[in-house]
């Protein structure tokens, strides 16, 4: 795609390509990502899980994420970027959704994410309204792991199914230009992608939506718990683990460093300086 990835482009993209989207958080990634064919990068609130070690997505602030979707902008990026709005900055009221989106897209995101159906549609349109581009989502939303019963799969029953779809209207109907459908049974994301002009897009929740999102550390293996339906592209957990092998049996070996690693003085100015400290000892 040439230039920057926006909304109007993203939304385009439905029924005429897939949709790449990867959660990322930092500078060094988001320039990579740059050199890539990625449409869409979402500074998920698993930022506190994946970079911080918290063990649910519940600590995220709407500081951390701000912090982190500046160090996104800060890589110049050619794809959209989205800010996920985390527990409790949203679901309060319209005042407070308006007020901690407004601190992402004033940190450099092109849109915002919210989790949830129609119980937060008014919050998205007040958003939309307001022009703050909104992506929803559905299915499994980690922010309600604890009413849910954990993380587990959504839509194996029938009235399950029922309301997913219907919020995945809801949030339509409100506004929202994309969903993530995250964990969910393959048939009904499918039959949500085809119910909506907006683009879908999956996280373990199979083949048929417009689009598809992975976590960057479930990609190269960095992850400690890697989830069965994020495929691993690389091992860089085992790379850096050698790398820092290395490191520390060269250093206790005294192989590192080795001359191309340090700069030494020229052998007349340190012949001089030994010169000179000798004198000096000597009339101590
Ligand atoms: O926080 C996150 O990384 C997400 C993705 C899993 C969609 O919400």
């Amino acid at each position: 795609m040439q230039g920057k990835v926006t909304v109007q482009d993203f939304v385009k993209l439905k029924g005429r390509e897939k949709i790449v989207m990867v959660a990322l958080y930092d500078y060094q990634t988001a320039k990579i990502a740059n050199e890539v064919d990625i449409h869409g990068v979402l500074i998920g609130d698993s930022v506190i899980m994946n970079m911080y070690g918290f063990k649910s997505t519940h600590y995220a602030t709407i500081s951390d994420i701000a912090r982190h979707v500046r160090a996104v902008a800060n890589a110049e990026p050619r794809y959209l970027v989205v800010g996920d709005m985390p527990f409790m900055t949203y679901e309060t009221s319209r005042r407070d959704a308006l007020k901690n989106a407004s601190k992402l897209i004033r940190a450099g995101a092109d849109a915002v994410k919210v989790e949830g159906g129609s119980e937060i549609a008014d919050k998205v349109e007040a958003l939309v309204k307001a022009g703050i581009p909104v992506m929803g989502h559905i299915g499994l939303t980690p922010q309600r792991y604890l009413t849910l019963g954990g993380y587990r799969l959504m839509g194996k029953s029938v009235e399950i199914a029922e309301k997913i779809i219907e919020d995945a209207v809801a949030l339509q109907d409100a506004g929202a230009f994309s969903i993530v459908i995250e964990f969910t049974v393959a048939e009904v994301a499918a039959e949500i992608t085809r119910r909506l002009r907006i683009p879908t897009i999956c996280i373990g929740s199979g083949p048929d939506c417009d689009g598809q999102i992975l976590v960057i550390n479930d990609i190269v293996g960095l992850s400690e718990i890697q989830p069965f339906f994020a495929k691993k592209y690389v091992d860089l957990r085992s790379v850096i683990r050698q790398a820092l092998e290395s490191y520390s049996r060269e250093v206790r070996e005294g192989k590192f460093p080795s001359e191309e690693h340090f700069r030494r003085m020229r052998k007349e100015e340190y012949e001089e300086l030994r010169r000179r400290l000798q004198e000096k000892s000597m009339h101590s």
